[in-house]
């Protein structure tokens, strides 16, 4: 079941910056579409964008110390940069506090940080949105908007993923092993 939307973003109010829950609204209304245009559940494509970064402002160490206590795997690249964990982390916090929340939900807010080779499209919805929402303005991510609707789901999936590996190497940022697992498995099949 999916909880109320209006009581749940009441309650995101308390966890986020202004600017975080700005855009964890803006996510929303992007999956919302993105769900429309690829016959994707709409209700559960809202309430995914509203709460995937529910843990976003939680400090680094204790996203560590969570991801610890709830058996999540944490390497080197999570301790030096634990802001990663905000999406697995989520995903367990929520089956807390929402314990009727389905797991595809679930598995779409812990998936929009690093991605999965299993993600299914709820995921790709998230992770896209999340990446082409309005209040994006990194390069490349015009053309992304204008292929919605243009190429299938997964496609757009890759090009988006794609889009962020790019701007993690052009900014020198550490690339987590899970992020290069996903991308490994996109492409795996084509031979290079
Ligand atoms: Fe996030
Ligand atoms: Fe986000």
């Amino acid at each position: 079941m999916i909880p109320d939307y209006d009581i749940t973003a009441q309650a995101l109010r308390s966890r986020l910056s202004p600017s975080g829950l700005d855009h964890s609204f803006r996510v929303a209304e992007t999956a919302a579409m993105l769900a429309g245009v690829y016959d994707v559940d709409v209700s559960k494509a809202r309430f995914a964008g509203l709460v995937h970064d529910w843990c976003k402002d939680i400090p680094g160490q204790e996203l560590v110390r969570l991801a610890e206590d709830a058996g999540l795997p944490v390497d080197d690249v999570d301790r030096a940069v634990p802001y990663l964990l905000h999406g697995p982390v989520a995903s367990v916090v929520l089956a807390s506090e929402f314990p009727d929340l389905p797991h595809d939900v679930l598995a779409a807010v812990a998936d929009h940080t690093y991605g999965s080779a299993d993600i299914d499209e709820l995921g790709m919805i998230v992770y896209i949105a999340d990446t082409i929402e309005p209040g994006r303005t990194h390069s490349g991510v015009e053309q992304l908007r204008g292929e919605v609707g243009e190429i299938s789901l997964p496609q757009l999936f890759e090009r988006t993923y794609a889009a962020s590996l790019q701007h993690l190497v052009e900014r020198r940022t550490r690339i987590h092993p899970a992020t290069i697992a996903t991308w490994n498995s996109r492409i795996a099949g084509e031979c290079r």
